[in-house]
Protein backbone atom coordinates (compact mmCIF):
# COMPACT_ATOMS: atom_id res chain seq x y z
CA UNK A 1 0.00 0.00 0.00
CA UNK A 2 1.75 3.44 -1.18
CA UNK A 3 5.13 2.25 -3.08
CA UNK A 4 8.30 4.25 -2.36
CA UNK A 5 11.47 3.65 -4.61
CA UNK A 6 15.09 5.48 -3.82
CA UNK A 7 18.53 5.01 -5.31
CA UNK A 8 21.61 6.75 -5.03
CA UNK A 9 25.07 6.08 -7.07
CA UNK A 10 26.25 7.24 -9.89
CA UNK A 11 23.65 7.24 -12.62
CA UNK A 12 20.30 9.39 -13.48
CA UNK A 13 18.41 8.17 -10.53
CA UNK A 14 14.58 8.96 -12.71
CA UNK A 15 14.68 6.35 -14.90
CA UNK A 16 15.06 4.07 -12.22
CA UNK A 17 12.65 5.43 -10.03
CA UNK A 18 9.88 5.30 -13.01
CA UNK A 19 10.83 1.98 -13.68
CA UNK A 20 10.72 0.84 -9.91
CA UNK A 21 7.59 2.76 -9.42
CA UNK A 22 6.00 0.71 -12.41
CA UNK A 23 6.29 -2.29 -10.82
CA UNK A 24 4.92 -1.02 -7.61
CA UNK A 25 2.18 -0.05 -8.86
CA UNK A 26 -0.01 -2.95 -7.30
CA UNK A 27 0.70 -0.77 -3.72
CA UNK A 28 -1.75 1.99 -5.24
CA UNK A 29 -1.80 4.17 -8.09
CA UNK A 30 -3.97 7.14 -6.66
CA UNK A 31 -0.69 9.89 -8.02
CA UNK A 32 2.53 9.42 -8.39
CA UNK A 33 6.14 11.50 -7.75
CA UNK A 34 9.42 12.00 -8.05
CA UNK A 35 12.10 14.27 -6.18
CA UNK A 36 15.77 14.00 -7.43
CA UNK A 37 18.82 16.39 -6.34
CA UNK A 38 20.23 18.14 -10.33
CA UNK A 39 23.67 18.43 -10.97
CA UNK A 40 23.87 21.55 -9.41
CA UNK A 41 22.58 20.26 -5.89
CA UNK A 42 19.19 21.79 -6.35
CA UNK A 43 15.93 20.20 -5.43
CA UNK A 44 13.80 19.08 -8.29
CA UNK A 45 10.59 17.62 -7.47
CA UNK A 46 7.23 16.37 -10.30
CA UNK A 47 4.22 15.03 -8.71
CA UNK A 48 0.50 14.67 -9.77
CA UNK A 49 -2.75 12.95 -9.56
CA UNK A 50 -1.53 10.23 -12.62
CA UNK A 51 -0.47 6.84 -13.11
CA UNK A 52 3.44 6.56 -13.44
CA UNK A 53 3.37 5.73 -16.94
CA UNK A 54 1.81 9.36 -17.65
CA UNK A 55 4.41 11.01 -14.75
CA UNK A 56 7.24 9.62 -16.62
CA UNK A 57 6.05 10.38 -19.98
CA UNK A 58 5.48 14.27 -19.08
CA UNK A 59 9.37 14.64 -17.43
CA UNK A 60 11.09 17.34 -19.19
CA UNK A 61 14.16 15.71 -20.39
CA UNK A 62 16.54 18.46 -17.98
CA UNK A 63 14.70 16.34 -15.55
CA UNK A 64 17.53 14.39 -14.08
CA UNK A 65 19.76 14.08 -10.98
CA UNK A 66 20.57 11.51 -8.30
CA UNK A 67 20.13 10.83 -5.42
CA UNK A 68 16.32 10.38 -5.95
CA UNK A 69 13.11 9.59 -4.30
CA UNK A 70 9.36 8.06 -5.53
CA UNK A 71 6.54 7.34 -4.80
CA UNK A 72 3.29 5.80 -5.59
CA UNK A 73 0.28 6.54 -3.98
CA UNK A 74 -2.70 4.93 -2.18
CA UNK A 75 -4.60 7.59 -0.89
CA UNK A 76 -5.21 7.02 3.23
CA UNK A 77 -5.67 11.20 4.49
CA UNK A 78 -6.82 13.19 1.78
CA UNK A 79 -8.20 12.76 -1.24
CA UNK A 80 -6.23 12.13 -4.68
CA UNK A 81 -4.74 15.31 -5.88
CA UNK A 82 -1.72 16.88 -7.12
CA UNK A 83 -0.95 18.82 -4.01
CA UNK A 84 -1.54 15.27 -1.59
CA UNK A 85 0.84 13.62 -4.38
CA UNK A 86 4.12 12.72 -2.23
CA UNK A 87 6.79 13.40 -2.18
CA UNK A 88 6.45 16.25 0.50
CA UNK A 89 8.75 18.68 0.65
CA UNK A 90 9.79 21.80 3.31
CA UNK A 91 12.59 23.68 1.65
CA UNK A 92 15.46 21.32 0.51
CA UNK A 93 14.39 18.31 2.25
CA UNK A 94 12.21 15.73 0.31
CA UNK A 95 10.12 12.87 1.98
CA UNK A 96 7.70 10.01 0.65
CA UNK A 97 6.16 8.17 3.40
CA UNK A 98 4.29 4.96 3.16
CA UNK A 99 2.04 4.50 6.26
CA UNK A 100 -0.25 5.94 8.61
CA UNK A 101 0.54 9.11 11.16
CA UNK A 102 -1.46 8.84 14.01
CA UNK A 103 -0.98 12.04 15.25
CA UNK A 104 -1.02 13.91 12.11
CA UNK A 105 -3.50 16.35 13.30
CA UNK A 106 -1.53 17.00 16.79
CA UNK A 107 1.87 18.07 14.79
CA UNK A 108 0.26 19.56 12.04
CA UNK A 109 -1.33 22.02 14.74
CA UNK A 110 1.77 22.36 16.69
CA UNK A 111 3.94 23.00 12.94
CA UNK A 112 1.03 25.44 12.38
CA UNK A 113 1.47 27.60 16.09
CA UNK A 114 5.09 27.71 14.67
CA UNK A 115 3.92 29.47 11.48
CA UNK A 116 4.62 26.35 9.11
CA UNK A 117 2.81 26.41 6.01
CA UNK A 118 1.42 23.23 4.95
CA UNK A 119 0.35 22.58 1.75
CA UNK A 120 -1.61 19.27 1.17
CA UNK A 121 -4.12 17.23 3.81
CA UNK A 122 -1.91 14.00 4.14
CA UNK A 123 -0.31 12.75 7.20
CA UNK A 124 2.94 12.66 5.48
CA UNK A 125 3.62 15.78 5.00
CA UNK A 126 4.17 16.97 8.40
CA UNK A 127 7.88 14.63 7.99
CA UNK A 128 9.68 16.87 5.60
CA UNK A 129 8.89 19.84 8.40
CA UNK A 130 9.71 18.02 11.11
CA UNK A 131 13.02 17.00 10.07
CA UNK A 132 13.60 20.57 8.52
CA UNK A 133 13.13 21.63 12.14
CA UNK A 134 15.66 19.68 13.58
CA UNK A 135 18.28 21.17 14.71
CA UNK A 136 20.75 18.44 14.02
CA UNK A 137 23.70 18.44 11.45
CA UNK A 138 22.96 14.71 10.35
CA UNK A 139 20.13 13.93 8.08
CA UNK A 140 20.29 10.84 10.02
CA UNK A 141 20.19 12.69 13.38
CA UNK A 142 17.43 15.16 11.97
CA UNK A 143 15.38 12.21 10.39
CA UNK A 144 15.48 10.03 13.89
CA UNK A 145 14.42 13.45 15.75
CA UNK A 146 11.57 13.73 13.36
CA UNK A 147 10.82 9.84 14.09
CA UNK A 148 10.53 10.10 17.89
CA UNK A 149 7.70 12.32 17.92
CA UNK A 150 5.50 10.26 15.06
CA UNK A 151 2.95 7.93 16.49
CA UNK A 152 2.16 5.37 13.79
CA UNK A 153 3.78 3.40 11.12
CA UNK A 154 6.00 4.46 8.41
CA UNK A 155 8.31 3.30 5.33
CA UNK A 156 10.02 6.19 4.33
CA UNK A 157 12.63 7.64 2.30
CA UNK A 158 14.47 11.26 2.98
CA UNK A 159 16.91 13.34 0.60
CA UNK A 160 17.55 16.52 1.38
CA UNK A 161 19.97 19.06 -1.25
CA UNK A 162 22.27 19.86 1.90
CA UNK A 163 23.66 16.61 1.88
CA UNK A 164 24.17 15.46 -1.60
CA UNK A 165 24.87 12.28 -2.46
CA UNK A 166 22.91 10.32 1.07
CA UNK A 167 19.87 8.93 1.32
CA UNK A 168 18.29 8.31 4.43
CA UNK A 169 15.11 5.34 4.79
CA UNK A 170 13.37 3.62 7.92
CA UNK A 171 11.05 1.68 9.14
CA UNK A 172 8.16 0.90 11.07
CA UNK A 173 5.32 -1.23 10.38
CA UNK A 174 5.57 -0.56 6.42
CA UNK A 175 8.43 -2.74 4.57
CA UNK A 176 11.86 -1.10 3.43
CA UNK A 177 14.32 -2.89 1.55
CA UNK A 178 17.97 -1.86 0.74
CA UNK A 179 18.90 -3.33 -3.07
CA UNK A 180 22.79 -3.54 -3.14
CA UNK A 181 24.47 -2.74 -5.89
CA UNK A 182 28.16 -1.71 -7.68
CA UNK A 183 28.43 1.16 -6.41
CA UNK A 184 25.09 2.47 -6.22
CA UNK A 185 22.13 1.45 -3.59
CA UNK A 186 18.76 1.09 -3.86
CA UNK A 187 15.69 1.15 -1.40
CA UNK A 188 11.99 0.11 -1.98
CA UNK A 189 8.81 -0.64 -0.19
CA UNK A 190 9.54 -4.48 -2.41
CA UNK A 191 11.93 -6.48 -3.91
CA UNK A 192 9.79 -6.09 -7.49
CA UNK A 193 11.45 -2.84 -7.73
CA UNK A 194 15.07 -3.91 -7.09
CA UNK A 195 15.01 -6.84 -9.24
CA UNK A 196 15.94 -5.64 -12.52
CA UNK A 197 19.10 -4.00 -10.84
CA UNK A 198 20.28 -6.21 -7.99
CA UNK A 199 19.87 -9.55 -6.28
CA UNK A 200 21.16 -8.45 -3.05
CA UNK A 201 18.71 -7.07 -0.57
CA UNK A 202 18.54 -6.28 2.59
CA UNK A 203 15.44 -6.19 4.84
CA UNK A 204 14.72 -3.53 7.68
CA UNK A 205 13.32 -4.34 10.48
CA UNK A 206 10.56 -1.74 12.47
CA UNK A 207 12.19 0.48 14.05
CA UNK A 208 15.26 0.46 11.83
CA UNK A 209 17.26 3.68 10.26
CA UNK A 210 19.66 3.40 7.42
CA UNK A 211 21.79 6.23 6.10
CA UNK A 212 22.44 4.48 2.45
CA UNK A 213 25.14 6.26 0.30
CA UNK A 214 26.67 4.95 -3.06
CA UNK A 215 29.36 2.56 -1.46
CA UNK A 216 26.81 1.02 1.25
CA UNK A 217 25.13 1.37 4.07
CA UNK A 218 25.06 1.81 8.15
CA UNK A 219 21.50 0.89 9.73
CA UNK A 220 20.79 1.44 13.42
CA UNK A 221 17.65 1.79 15.78
CA UNK A 222 15.71 4.91 16.08
CA UNK A 223 17.34 4.33 20.21
CA UNK A 224 20.60 5.03 18.27
CA UNK A 225 21.98 1.07 18.84
CA UNK A 226 24.10 0.45 15.62
CA UNK A 227 22.58 -3.19 13.80
CA UNK A 228 24.21 -5.91 11.49
CA UNK A 229 22.22 -7.20 8.46
CA UNK A 230 23.51 -9.79 6.54
CA UNK A 231 22.20 -9.69 2.96
CA UNK A 232 19.66 -11.96 1.41
CA UNK A 233 18.99 -13.10 -2.30
CA UNK A 234 16.12 -12.43 -4.10
CA UNK A 235 14.40 -15.65 -5.09
CA UNK A 236 12.27 -15.31 -8.38
CA UNK A 237 13.85 -14.50 -11.37
CA UNK A 238 12.95 -10.84 -12.99
CA UNK A 239 10.74 -12.45 -15.83
CA UNK A 240 8.53 -13.12 -12.92
CA UNK A 241 7.75 -9.75 -12.24
CA UNK A 242 6.68 -9.16 -15.96
CA UNK A 243 3.35 -9.87 -17.45
CA UNK A 244 5.44 -12.08 -20.16
CA UNK A 245 3.26 -11.93 -22.83
CA UNK A 246 -0.43 -11.82 -21.27
CA UNK A 247 -2.65 -8.85 -21.42
CA UNK A 248 -2.94 -9.14 -17.32
CA UNK A 249 -0.88 -10.64 -14.56
CA UNK A 250 -4.15 -12.00 -13.18
CA UNK A 251 -4.38 -14.25 -16.11
CA UNK A 252 -0.94 -14.78 -16.24
CA UNK A 253 -1.02 -15.76 -12.44
CA UNK A 254 -4.47 -17.87 -12.96
CA UNK A 255 -2.00 -19.45 -15.28
CA UNK A 256 1.22 -19.93 -13.55
CA UNK A 257 -1.31 -22.23 -10.73
CA UNK A 258 0.05 -25.73 -12.33
CA UNK A 259 3.75 -24.54 -11.62
CA UNK A 260 3.02 -22.80 -8.24
CA UNK A 261 1.17 -25.77 -6.94
CA UNK A 262 4.44 -28.29 -8.31
CA UNK A 263 6.93 -25.66 -6.27
CA UNK A 264 4.49 -25.95 -3.22
CA UNK A 265 4.39 -29.78 -3.34
CA UNK A 266 8.08 -30.08 -4.35
CA UNK A 267 10.21 -32.00 -1.74
CA UNK A 268 7.73 -32.07 0.58
CA UNK A 269 5.57 -35.28 0.41
CA UNK A 270 7.10 -38.66 1.64
CA UNK A 271 5.31 -41.25 -0.52
CA UNK A 272 7.34 -43.88 1.50
CA UNK A 273 5.45 -43.35 5.18
CA UNK A 274 2.38 -41.27 3.14
CA UNK A 275 2.82 -37.98 4.77
CA UNK A 276 4.71 -34.13 4.57
CA UNK A 277 7.44 -32.59 5.67
CA UNK A 278 7.56 -29.02 5.85
CA UNK A 279 11.04 -27.99 7.22
CA UNK A 280 10.26 -24.81 8.40
CA UNK A 281 7.90 -25.81 10.63
CA UNK A 282 9.74 -25.82 14.05
CA UNK A 283 7.34 -28.07 15.58
CA UNK A 284 8.97 -31.71 16.80
CA UNK A 285 6.24 -34.56 16.91
CA UNK A 286 5.84 -34.44 20.40
CA UNK A 287 4.90 -31.22 20.15
CA UNK A 288 2.86 -31.53 17.30
CA UNK A 289 0.87 -34.61 19.15
CA UNK A 290 0.07 -31.98 21.69
CA UNK A 291 -1.39 -29.16 19.89
CA UNK A 292 -5.03 -29.34 20.83
CA UNK A 293 -6.52 -26.45 18.63
CA UNK A 294 -5.73 -24.41 15.57
CA UNK A 295 -6.49 -21.35 14.89
CA UNK A 296 -5.77 -19.74 11.82
CA UNK A 297 -5.38 -16.26 10.58
CA UNK A 298 -5.31 -13.89 7.93
CA UNK A 299 -6.92 -11.00 5.66
CA UNK A 300 -9.49 -11.29 2.82
CA UNK A 301 -8.42 -14.50 0.14
CA UNK A 302 -6.08 -15.04 2.81
CA UNK A 303 -8.35 -15.58 5.29
CA UNK A 304 -11.02 -17.85 3.03
CA UNK A 305 -7.93 -19.96 2.19
CA UNK A 306 -7.56 -20.37 6.09
CA UNK A 307 -11.15 -21.73 5.96
CA UNK A 308 -10.32 -24.54 3.59
CA UNK A 309 -6.96 -25.21 5.56
CA UNK A 310 -9.30 -25.05 8.51
CA UNK A 311 -11.51 -27.96 7.35
CA UNK A 312 -8.40 -29.86 6.12
CA UNK A 313 -6.97 -29.71 9.35
CA UNK A 314 -10.21 -30.78 11.32
CA UNK A 315 -11.02 -33.81 8.42
CA UNK A 316 -7.65 -34.99 8.34
CA UNK A 317 -5.76 -34.31 11.42
CA UNK A 318 -8.99 -34.68 14.03
CA UNK A 319 -7.65 -31.56 15.65
CA UNK A 320 -10.48 -28.28 16.21
CA UNK A 321 -9.67 -26.03 13.78
CA UNK A 322 -11.38 -22.82 12.82
CA UNK A 323 -10.09 -19.32 10.77
CA UNK A 324 -10.87 -16.07 11.64
CA UNK A 325 -10.24 -12.52 9.87
CA UNK A 326 -6.84 -11.03 11.68
CA UNK A 327 -8.07 -7.97 11.56
CA UNK A 328 -11.14 -8.58 13.65
CA UNK A 329 -9.22 -11.13 16.10
CA UNK A 330 -6.12 -8.32 16.78
CA UNK A 331 -9.10 -6.06 18.38
CA UNK A 332 -10.94 -8.68 20.87
CA UNK A 333 -8.18 -9.56 23.61
CA UNK A 334 -8.09 -12.95 22.47
CA UNK A 335 -7.42 -15.66 25.17
CA UNK A 336 -4.28 -17.56 23.88
CA UNK A 337 -4.02 -20.10 23.81
CA UNK A 338 -0.72 -22.86 25.04
CA UNK A 339 -1.72 -25.93 23.50
CA UNK A 340 -3.22 -23.80 20.41
CA UNK A 341 -1.48 -23.76 16.84
CA UNK A 342 -1.88 -20.03 15.49
CA UNK A 343 -0.75 -19.75 11.91
CA UNK A 344 -0.69 -16.84 10.32
CA UNK A 345 -1.22 -16.73 6.59
CA UNK A 346 0.11 -13.99 4.52
CA UNK A 347 1.01 -13.54 0.54
CA UNK A 348 2.51 -10.68 0.96
CA UNK A 349 3.83 -10.93 4.73
CA UNK A 350 3.29 -7.79 5.03
CA UNK A 351 -0.31 -7.07 5.86
CA UNK A 352 -0.55 -4.76 8.94
CA UNK A 353 -3.78 -6.60 10.67
CA UNK A 354 -2.20 -10.18 10.22
CA UNK A 355 1.21 -8.56 11.62
CA UNK A 356 -0.57 -6.53 14.26
CA UNK A 357 -2.43 -10.26 15.43
CA UNK A 358 1.14 -12.06 15.16
CA UNK A 359 2.45 -9.32 17.29
CA UNK A 360 -0.29 -9.93 19.72
CA UNK A 361 -0.30 -13.31 19.92
CA UNK A 362 3.30 -13.54 20.52
CA UNK A 363 3.26 -10.89 23.74
CA UNK A 364 0.71 -13.70 25.23
CA UNK A 365 3.15 -16.37 24.54
CA UNK A 366 1.50 -17.86 21.54
CA UNK A 367 3.33 -20.11 19.09
CA UNK A 368 3.00 -19.18 15.99
CA UNK A 369 3.67 -20.41 12.24
CA UNK A 370 3.44 -18.35 9.25
CA UNK A 371 2.10 -19.60 5.59
CA UNK A 372 3.65 -16.85 3.61
CA UNK A 373 4.49 -16.39 0.49
CA UNK A 374 6.99 -13.46 0.13
CA UNK A 375 10.38 -14.23 1.45
CA UNK A 376 11.59 -12.20 4.55
CA UNK A 377 8.36 -10.21 5.17
CA UNK A 378 7.42 -9.06 8.47
CA UNK A 379 5.17 -11.54 9.54
CA UNK A 380 7.79 -14.44 8.69
CA UNK A 381 10.27 -13.03 10.30
CA UNK A 382 8.02 -12.32 13.37
CA UNK A 383 6.73 -15.94 13.26
CA UNK A 384 8.01 -19.15 15.28
CA UNK A 385 8.35 -20.88 11.68
CA UNK A 386 6.56 -21.43 9.07
CA UNK A 387 6.18 -22.55 5.63
CA UNK A 388 6.88 -20.78 2.31
CA UNK A 389 4.39 -20.87 -0.94
CA UNK A 390 7.10 -20.57 -3.04
CA UNK A 391 4.14 -19.32 -5.45
CA UNK A 392 6.95 -16.47 -7.18
CA UNK A 393 6.05 -12.87 -7.28
CA UNK A 394 1.90 -12.13 -7.07
CA UNK A 395 1.54 -8.96 -9.10
CA UNK A 396 -2.29 -8.17 -9.66
CA UNK A 397 -4.57 -7.09 -6.76
CA UNK A 398 -6.57 -10.07 -6.56
CA UNK A 399 -5.17 -12.57 -5.06
CA UNK A 400 -5.03 -16.01 -7.18
CA UNK A 401 -2.58 -18.56 -7.02
CA UNK A 402 -1.02 -17.45 -3.68
CA UNK A 403 -4.59 -18.64 -2.68
CA UNK A 404 -4.57 -21.93 -4.43
CA UNK A 405 -0.87 -22.43 -2.60
CA UNK A 406 -1.94 -21.69 0.63
CA UNK A 407 -4.68 -24.17 0.14
CA UNK A 408 -1.95 -26.62 -0.62
CA UNK A 409 0.16 -26.07 1.79
CA UNK A 410 -2.42 -26.54 4.62
CA UNK A 411 -3.44 -29.81 2.70
CA UNK A 412 0.07 -30.49 3.11
CA UNK A 413 0.21 -29.05 7.29
CA UNK A 414 -3.31 -31.19 7.42
CA UNK A 415 -1.16 -34.58 6.25
CA UNK A 416 1.37 -34.19 8.65
CA UNK A 417 -0.63 -33.14 11.53
CA UNK A 418 -3.10 -35.76 10.56
CA UNK A 419 0.07 -38.70 10.25
CA UNK A 420 0.99 -37.61 13.95
CA UNK A 421 -2.38 -37.99 15.14
CA UNK A 422 -5.20 -39.82 13.83
CA UNK A 423 -4.87 -40.33 9.79
CA UNK A 424 -4.25 -44.13 8.73
CA UNK A 425 -1.30 -44.99 6.42
CA UNK A 426 -4.02 -45.43 3.69
CA UNK A 427 -5.82 -42.13 3.81
CA UNK A 428 -2.18 -40.20 3.69
CA UNK A 429 -1.68 -42.13 0.75
CA UNK A 430 -4.51 -41.09 -1.42
CA UNK A 431 -4.12 -37.71 0.25
CA UNK A 432 -0.59 -37.71 -0.90
CA UNK A 433 -1.78 -38.92 -4.35
CA UNK A 434 -4.36 -36.78 -4.41
CA UNK A 435 -2.31 -33.56 -4.29
CA UNK A 436 0.34 -35.06 -6.48
CA UNK A 437 -2.48 -35.09 -9.19
CA UNK A 438 -3.31 -31.69 -8.69
CA UNK A 439 -1.38 -29.39 -11.02
CA UNK A 440 -2.41 -31.51 -13.85
CA UNK A 441 -6.03 -31.41 -13.05
CA UNK A 442 -5.55 -27.93 -12.73
CA UNK A 443 -3.92 -27.43 -16.60
CA UNK A 444 -7.37 -29.39 -17.54
CA UNK A 445 -9.87 -26.75 -15.95
CA UNK A 446 -7.47 -23.87 -17.37
CA UNK A 447 -8.07 -25.48 -20.87
CA UNK A 448 -11.66 -24.69 -20.39
CA UNK A 449 -11.13 -20.87 -20.17
CA UNK A 450 -13.37 -19.96 -23.78
CA UNK A 451 -16.37 -21.49 -22.42
CA UNK A 452 -15.89 -19.98 -18.56
CA UNK A 453 -15.19 -16.52 -20.55
CA UNK A 454 -18.75 -17.12 -22.59
CA UNK A 455 -20.53 -18.04 -19.79
CA UNK A 456 -18.57 -14.74 -18.07
CA UNK A 457 -19.73 -12.68 -20.55
CA UNK A 458 -23.65 -13.50 -20.15
CA UNK A 459 -23.21 -13.55 -16.26
CA UNK A 460 -21.61 -9.95 -16.12
CA UNK A 461 -24.85 -8.46 -17.31
CA UNK A 462 -26.64 -9.21 -13.81
CA UNK A 463 -26.36 -6.18 -11.32
CA UNK A 464 -25.85 -9.11 -8.83
CA UNK A 465 -25.14 -12.57 -7.95
CA UNK A 466 -24.82 -15.27 -5.07
CA UNK A 467 -22.94 -17.63 -4.16
CA UNK A 468 -23.46 -20.73 -2.21
CA UNK A 469 -21.72 -23.81 -1.23
CA UNK A 470 -21.94 -26.00 1.34
CA UNK A 471 -19.12 -27.17 4.14
CA UNK A 472 -16.09 -28.03 2.10
CA UNK A 473 -17.62 -25.62 -0.90
CA UNK A 474 -18.73 -22.83 1.40
CA UNK A 475 -14.79 -20.96 1.67
CA UNK A 476 -15.03 -21.71 -1.81
CA UNK A 477 -18.12 -19.98 -2.41
CA UNK A 478 -17.00 -16.51 -0.54
CA UNK A 479 -13.68 -16.62 -2.32
CA UNK A 480 -15.48 -16.77 -5.66
CA UNK A 481 -17.61 -13.83 -4.77
CA UNK A 482 -14.90 -11.96 -3.13
CA UNK A 483 -13.11 -12.79 -6.64
CA UNK A 484 -15.78 -11.14 -8.98
CA UNK A 485 -16.64 -8.13 -6.37
CA UNK A 486 -13.04 -7.27 -6.82
CA UNK A 487 -12.74 -7.25 -10.15
CA UNK A 488 -15.55 -6.75 -11.93
CA UNK A 489 -17.64 -4.54 -9.40
CA UNK A 490 -20.32 -6.71 -9.50
CA UNK A 491 -22.12 -7.01 -6.46
CA UNK A 492 -21.59 -10.43 -4.69
CA UNK A 493 -22.74 -12.50 -2.28
CA UNK A 494 -21.89 -15.52 -0.39
CA UNK A 495 -23.95 -17.81 1.55
CA UNK A 496 -23.72 -21.06 3.25
CA UNK A 497 -26.13 -23.29 0.63
CA UNK A 498 -27.85 -24.52 3.92
CA UNK A 499 -28.91 -21.24 5.14
CA UNK A 500 -30.36 -20.02 2.00
CA UNK A 501 -33.70 -20.42 3.40
CA UNK A 502 -33.48 -19.00 6.40
CA UNK A 503 -33.54 -15.51 4.88
CA UNK A 504 -31.35 -14.73 1.83
CA UNK A 505 -34.14 -17.10 -0.36
CA UNK A 506 -36.20 -13.80 -0.21
CA UNK A 507 -33.28 -12.33 -2.67
CA UNK A 508 -33.68 -14.98 -5.30
CA UNK A 509 -35.57 -13.84 -8.79
CA UNK A 510 -34.80 -13.73 -12.78
CA UNK A 511 -32.87 -10.70 -12.37
CA UNK A 512 -30.34 -12.50 -9.29
CA UNK A 513 -28.58 -15.31 -10.56
CA UNK A 514 -26.76 -17.98 -7.91
CA UNK A 515 -23.29 -19.44 -8.43
CA UNK A 516 -23.13 -23.16 -6.69
CA UNK A 517 -20.47 -25.24 -5.73
CA UNK A 518 -21.58 -28.70 -6.14
CA UNK A 519 -19.09 -31.30 -5.32
CA UNK A 520 -19.56 -35.07 -5.49
CA UNK A 521 -19.39 -35.34 -1.96
CA UNK A 522 -21.45 -36.93 0.60
CA UNK A 523 -23.85 -33.88 0.43
CA UNK A 524 -24.36 -33.84 -3.25
CA UNK A 525 -27.87 -34.55 -2.45
CA UNK A 526 -28.71 -31.85 0.02
CA UNK A 527 -26.90 -29.03 -2.71
CA UNK A 528 -28.92 -30.40 -5.71
CA UNK A 529 -31.94 -29.51 -3.63
CA UNK A 530 -30.48 -26.04 -3.00
CA UNK A 531 -29.86 -25.64 -6.54
CA UNK A 532 -34.26 -26.71 -7.05
CA UNK A 533 -35.15 -24.39 -4.58
CA UNK A 534 -32.95 -21.38 -6.26
CA UNK A 535 -34.22 -22.45 -10.17
CA UNK A 536 -38.11 -23.22 -8.56
CA UNK A 537 -37.82 -19.34 -7.80
CA UNK A 538 -36.88 -18.70 -11.48
CA UNK A 539 -33.26 -18.01 -10.16
CA UNK A 540 -30.53 -18.58 -12.98
CA UNK A 541 -27.82 -21.04 -11.75
CA UNK A 542 -24.42 -21.49 -12.00
CA UNK A 543 -23.06 -24.85 -11.11
CA UNK A 544 -19.26 -25.68 -10.79
CA UNK A 545 -18.96 -29.19 -9.66
CA UNK A 546 -18.24 -32.83 -10.80
CA UNK A 547 -21.60 -33.21 -13.18
CA UNK A 548 -23.75 -31.24 -15.24
CA UNK A 549 -26.59 -29.63 -13.38
CA UNK A 550 -28.07 -26.13 -12.78
CA UNK A 551 -29.26 -23.91 -15.91
CA UNK A 552 -25.14 -23.58 -16.97
CA UNK A 553 -22.39 -25.61 -15.21
CA UNK A 554 -18.87 -26.10 -15.36
CA UNK A 555 -17.31 -29.07 -14.61
CA UNK A 556 -14.00 -29.48 -13.01
CA UNK A 557 -11.82 -32.88 -12.74
CA UNK A 558 -13.01 -35.40 -9.29
CA UNK A 559 -9.44 -35.17 -7.16
CA UNK A 560 -10.30 -36.50 -3.40
CA UNK A 561 -13.60 -35.21 -1.58
CA UNK A 562 -10.94 -33.36 1.13
CA UNK A 563 -8.64 -31.71 -1.70
CA UNK A 564 -11.67 -30.60 -4.10
CA UNK A 565 -12.35 -27.30 -3.13
CA UNK A 566 -8.79 -26.34 -4.14
CA UNK A 567 -9.63 -27.33 -7.62
CA UNK A 568 -13.71 -25.87 -7.34
CA UNK A 569 -11.82 -21.83 -7.24
CA UNK A 570 -10.22 -22.49 -10.20
CA UNK A 571 -13.11 -21.70 -12.68
CA UNK A 572 -14.42 -19.00 -10.77
CA UNK A 573 -11.00 -17.04 -10.70
CA UNK A 574 -11.61 -16.84 -14.51
CA UNK A 575 -15.15 -16.11 -14.27
CA UNK A 576 -14.14 -13.20 -12.18
CA UNK A 577 -11.42 -12.48 -14.61
CA UNK A 578 -13.44 -12.64 -17.49
CA UNK A 579 -16.33 -10.74 -16.24
CA UNK A 580 -14.00 -7.58 -15.42
CA UNK A 581 -12.74 -7.84 -19.25
CA UNK A 582 -16.08 -7.91 -20.73
CA UNK A 583 -17.09 -4.90 -18.62
CA UNK A 584 -14.05 -3.13 -19.88
CA UNK A 585 -12.22 -2.47 -15.70
CA UNK A 586 -8.83 -2.56 -15.14
CA UNK A 587 -8.46 -5.67 -13.73
CA UNK A 588 -4.89 -5.46 -12.14
CA UNK A 589 -5.66 -2.47 -10.41
CA UNK A 590 -9.20 -2.71 -9.33
CA UNK A 591 -11.02 0.83 -8.11
CA UNK A 592 -9.89 1.63 -4.30
CA UNK A 593 -7.86 -1.20 -3.42
CA UNK A 594 -4.53 -2.11 -3.46
CA UNK A 595 -2.07 -4.86 -2.50
CA UNK A 596 -0.20 -5.30 0.48
CA UNK A 597 -2.43 -3.63 2.99
CA UNK A 598 0.24 -2.15 5.78
CA UNK A 599 -2.05 0.29 7.29
CA UNK A 600 -5.00 -0.89 9.68
C1 LIG B 1 -8.07 -10.49 -2.53
C2 LIG B 1 -6.84 -10.14 -1.90
C3 LIG B 1 -6.87 -9.64 -0.50
C4 LIG B 1 -5.68 -10.21 0.27
C5 LIG B 1 -5.61 -9.60 1.67
C6 LIG B 1 -4.48 -10.18 2.48
O1 LIG B 1 -7.92 -10.95 -3.82
O2 LIG B 1 -5.80 -10.23 -2.49
O3 LIG B 1 -8.07 -9.94 0.13
O4 LIG B 1 -5.82 -11.59 0.32
O5 LIG B 1 -5.47 -8.21 1.59
O6 LIG B 1 -3.24 -9.96 1.86
P1 LIG B 1 -1.98 -10.82 2.23
O7 LIG B 1 -2.23 -12.21 1.82
O8 LIG B 1 -0.87 -10.18 1.49
O9 LIG B 1 -1.81 -10.71 3.72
Amino acid sequence: MCGIVAYVGPRDAVPILTEGLARLEYRGYDSAGLAVLGRAGDLRVRKAKVRVGELAAGLPARFKGAPGIGHTRWATHGEPSDLNAHPHIAGTIAVVHNGIIENADELRAELAADGVVLSSETDSEVLPHLIARSGEAELEDAVREALSRVVGTYGIAVVDARHPGVLVVARNGSPVVLGIGEKEMFAASDVAALVRYTRQVVHLDDGELATVRADGFRTSTLDRRATRKEPSLIEAEEAAYDAEGYTHFMRKEIHEQPAAVERALRGRLDLRFHTAHLGGLNLDPREAREIRRVKILGCGSAYYAGQVGAQLIEELARIPADAEPASEFRYRNPVVEADTLYVAVSQSGETYDTLAAVQELKRKGGRVLGVVNAVGSAIARECDGGVYLHAGPEIAVASTKAYTSTAVVFALLALHLGRIHDLSPADGRRIAEGLRALPAQIEEILKQEDRIAELAREYAAYRSMLFVGRVRGRPVAREGAQKLKEVSYVHAEAYPASELKHGPLALVSPELPAVAVVPDDELLDKNLSTIGEIRARRGRVLTVGHRETGDDAIVVPKNEPELDPILLSIPLQLLAYHAAVALGHDVDKPRNLAKSVTVE
